[in-house]
């Protein structure tokens, strides 16, 4: 049977103001200050390595998530989205932390959690704002709706607040600081920093190589059209969070295994080291989760420096696309985040010819990215939509992913 593979395509700078400016205008009866977008993304290898200080490499999306804000007279933060119409009000001078007794559950925590987190950081006060969103980043999939949400809204409170923090590197890696704060501290997901770099770091036709350690990046040129390839991400649609236990459990097991190796994060494991670093291991399950970090972050180091100064010829990408099939494995069997619908993912597209397939994100369902000639993404996808459909898995969706622009005003 024939299945046609269905596309989610990204929003014009126009599309989306007009989108959530109209919101503003017919929920809250308010004209907006200003619009402004961030997007999701894609990584491209370097998975759950960031909270172990070790190397990511993700780009910006196309697809992105926009802010309409509107500064008040008063210290409220008035919320509410495309997706959900109802309006949530939230008291600035009343935090409601994921620790207290009054946490604020679902997507509002992630707008109220960054202006809180600014304002826990000596930026403030600041005033209180009407703020309408919406996205074309699919939400729950992987590629980071939260962090373009917390991002989008980042840059906007910085402008309306005249922080000076979005202009350059120094402020971004500040307002980068406020998100991940708001995501661990608001609501309540304990993710590592690599969503939030790329929405607000990454450039245009460039993959970002992230030091997870010293917040230090690279832009490494990722010109793919230029190789007759392209990147597409299948939106899986089997459910994924970053706060439903796994994530953490998976960042207790790092914690564990450094503290009984005596370092303070898994990055200081070189590769060398590393037999005898899981001789020292009591359990089989430490022992696979550190041998995935350890070879995850030596993998992104070698696919950077494949990227980096020299001709991006094929052949250069199909040892990339290796890399990524390394990378997905060591997922799938070592670091056990991957669900049957990932790995039907992959498996298709490596049969169809991908140069290489991986899971993208956190794991756990999601998104996964295949390399793929230009000229056979149609067939990869249709031919992924029937496996799916084979398996009598929910239709996945699929995105078109050139690397695009870092969060700024719309
Ligand atoms: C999620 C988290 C990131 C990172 C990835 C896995 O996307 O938000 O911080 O840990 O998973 O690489």
């Amino acid at each position: 049977m024939t299945v046609a593979a269905e596309y989610r395509d990204a929003w014009s700078a126009e599309f989306g103001t007009d989108r959530v400016g109209s919101l503003m205008r017919e929920i809250l009866g308010e004209e907006p200050d200003g619009v402004w977008s961030a997007p999701g993304r894609a990584n491209l290898i370097g998975e759950h390595t960031d909270y172990n200080g070790g190397l990511a490499l993700p780009i910006a999306l196309p697809h992105r998530a926009f802010a309409a804000l509107r500064v008040r007279p008063d210290r409220v933060l008035r919320l509410t989205s495309g997706q959900e119409r109802d309006v949530v009000e939230i008291d600035l001078d009343h935090p409601r932390p994921a620790d207290g007794p009054e946490r604020i559950h679902g997507w509002t925590s992630y707008v109220a959690g960054v202006l809180w987190a600014l304002e826990s950081r000596g930026y403030g006060p600041l005033p209180g704002l009407d703020v309408v969103v919406d996205s074309a980043v699919p939400l729950g999939s992987g590629l980071s709706s939260s962090a373009a949400l917390e991002c989008c809204v980042a840059v906007g409170f910085d402008e309306v607040a005249h922080l000076g923090l979005g202009g350059d590197e120094e402020g971004r890696i500040v307002l980068q600081g406020a998100a991940i704060e708001a995501e661990n501290r608001y609501a309540g997901a304990n993710t590592g920093g690599m969503d939030q770099a790329a929405s607000l770091r990454a450039r245009a036709g460039h993959a970002l190589l992230l030091d997870c350690r010293t917040q230090g990046i690279r832009q490494i040129p990722f010109d793919l059209a230029a190789s007759g390839l392209e990147l597409l991400v299948v939106n899986t649609r089997a459910k994924h969070s970053n706060n439903d236990g796994q994530y953490a459990q998976r960042r207790a097991d790092c914690e564990e295994a450094a503290r009984i190796l005596g370092v303070d994060m898994l990055v200081e494991v070189a590769p060398q080291d590393l037999d005898a670093a899981l001789a020292r291991l009591p359990e089989e399950r430490l022992r696979e989760r550190v041998r995935h970090v350890v070879t995850e972050i030596d993998r992104t180091r070698r696919t950077a420096d494949l990227l980096e100064g020299q001709e991006l010829s094929r052949e250069v990408f199909e040892q990339v696309g290796h890399l990524f099939n390394a990378s997905h494995n060591s997922l799938r069997d070592d670091y056990e985040v991957t669900c049957p619908e990932l790995d039907v993912v992959v498996d298709t597209a490596r049969g169809l010819g991908a140069l290489g397939a991986r899971m993208t994100g956190g794991g756990f369902g999601g998104s996964a990215i295949a390399l793929v000639d230009a000229e056979r993404v149609g067939e990869l996808a249709d031919g992924i939509a029937a496996a799916f459909d084979d398996h009598g898995f929910r239709s996945p969706e699929f995105l078109v992913a050139l690397p695009s622009d870092p969060a700024h005003r719309a």
